[in-house]
């Protein structure tokens, strides 16, 4: 990749350049058109991060297809496939790690403890000294993600514009992710619970209900209605991503929950007018 990179056709160039762990969706690949649209060179990774895996049995069961992501990505629009092995990106020794405090912390931090935004800034990190790209792309679906990915940026001066590009659904609402496809018929009927969740707290909002403990309510109610218990819903700020009592300008209100064996998130930002 550093050779690739160092060499005529790409130096000078701007490198854009979308993150994955595969199993490639229109969701991945609306990224990956946005970076075409935008950029001379298209770097795609397909990694499996185990570091930033908290279930073991998430990490086995991560779906991996290798020749079928080239297919899409170059589809798509993309130049080159970056898929690195484990011995390649952690090699015996390996002792370093990157981590974004505070906004790490809340909501997929708490969920899922405080070594998955580490495993996540650390392989961030490592592929965009490997690729060193001009832009870079995250998906709004990873909300947390892509605002931890920014500070990291602007902390660490990586001369890095990051994109954060809009959620890609299914016709039905569900927000695409490569677990869906693990879900039981019957679960992925439920799972649009999720989206009727966000959907009906986002309408309180525009109602003018502002107070946070309303809105968890109403989300919490319809994800019930669908036989889902959350792991948690979160009104916090888009910025610092603590949460919030009352929304005052604009705000992210974000769930998570298992369906069936599967565990899903999905978000919406919300805005006060003035
Ligand atoms: P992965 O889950 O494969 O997602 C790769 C990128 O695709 C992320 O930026 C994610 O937000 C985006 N994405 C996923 N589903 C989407 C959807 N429905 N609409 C729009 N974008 C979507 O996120 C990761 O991998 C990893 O944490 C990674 C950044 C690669 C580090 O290992």
């Amino acid at each position: 990749m550093r050779r690739l990179r160092e060499s005529g056709s790409y130096s000078g160039r701007r490198i854009g350049f979308v993150p994955t762990m595969g199993a490639l969706h229109e969701g991945h690949l609306s990224l990956i058109r946005a970076a075409r649209h935008e950029n001379d060179v298209v770097v795609v990774s397909v990694y499996v991060n185990p570091l930033q895996f908290n279930d073991q049995q998430d990490l086995a069961a991560y779906p991996r297809d290798l020749q079928r992501d080239i297919d899409l990505a170059e589809s798509a629009g993309a130049d080159v496939v970056f898929a690195p092995n484990s011995v390649e990106m952690y090699p015996e020794g390996f002792k370093t790690a990157v981590q974004v405090d505070a906004l790490s912390e809340p909501m997929e931090g708490q969920s899922r403890g405080p070594a998955h935004f580490r495993g996540v800034t650390t392989v961030v990190a490592k592929l965009f000294n490997v690729v060193q790209p001009t832009n870079a792309y995250f998906g709004q679906k990873d909300f947390q993600q892509g605002v931890i990915v920014a500070r990291m940026i602007r902390d660490l001066n990586f001369p890095i514009h990051l994109h954060m590009c809009p959620t890609v659904r299914e016709a039905d609402g569900l927000a695409m992710s490569s677990r869906n496809a693990r879900l039981t018929p019957a679960d992925r009927k439920l799972a649009i619970g999720l989206y009727r969740a966000l959907q009906a707290s986002s309408d309180a909002v525009r109602r003018g209900e502002y107070a946070s403990a309303a809105l968890r309510r109403v989300a919490t109610n319809v994800l019930r209605s669908f036989g889902i218990e959350p792991e948690y819903v979160a009104v916090a700020s888009t910025r610092t991503l603590e949460p919030l009592a009352e929304i005052t300008d604009e705000a992210v209100i974000a769930l998570a929950a298992k369906v069936g064996e599967v565990r899903l998130i999905d978000n919406m930002v919300v805005y006060r007018p003035h």
